[in-house]
């Protein structure tokens, strides 16, 4: 009896703990990104020279009270950033890390079930979710850095892929 109270004391002792350096850790990022933003408009996520065509770069945003991740993918020199979520199912693309290519490199592939979309709009083209779009976020290169904002408008869609 005693060695179960013990034992659920310090299961919540952790658990708190846990919380507070979450809390702690969200709040920090929030005010990094907000500097960043108040300078550049965004969140600088990369310089050009890190993302070669035909790749991806993985980060997080914190838009509202939403951390989110995301990617930038560099197609044909032209850069675009997108939540890191499938409009299938709410999952990130790369279930297996960072596979986000089919094997020709012409679509962005969701691992979980095959969905594919179009690099340059998001749009899904086939699979579960065809006629849907990634969910794009503003992205502008400034003086040889990739800088990607928050989306527009109402937030709240954002509370179901929030880390
Ligand atoms: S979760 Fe992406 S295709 Fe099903």
């Amino acid at each position: 009896m005693e060695l179960t109270l013990y034992a659920s004391a310090l299961f919540l002792g952790v658990y708190l703990v846990a919380l507070a350096v979450r809390r702690f850790r969200f709040r920090r990022d929030r005010m990094r990104m907000a500097r960043e933003a108040a300078s550049s408009g965004g969140k600088v996520v990369a310089a050009v020279g890190e993302v070669p065509a035909g790749t991806v770069k993985k980060f997080w945003l914190i838009c509202g009270s939403y951390r989110i991740d995301c990617f930038v993918v560099n197609h044909r020199g032209q850069f675009h950033a997108y939540i890191n979520s499938c409009r299938h199912m709410v999952t990130p693309l790369d279930f297996v890390r960072y596979q986000f290519f089919t094997e020709d490199g012409r679509h962005l592939m969701c691992a979980t079930h095959g969905a594919l979309y179009e690099p340059d709009t998001g749009l899904c083209v086939d699979g579960p979710c065809k006629g849907l779009s990634l969910h794009a976020l503003p992205v502008v290169v400034d003086r040889g850095e990739i800088v990607v904002g928050c989306p527009a408008g109402d937030l709240s869609f954002l509370r179901e892929m929030a880390d």
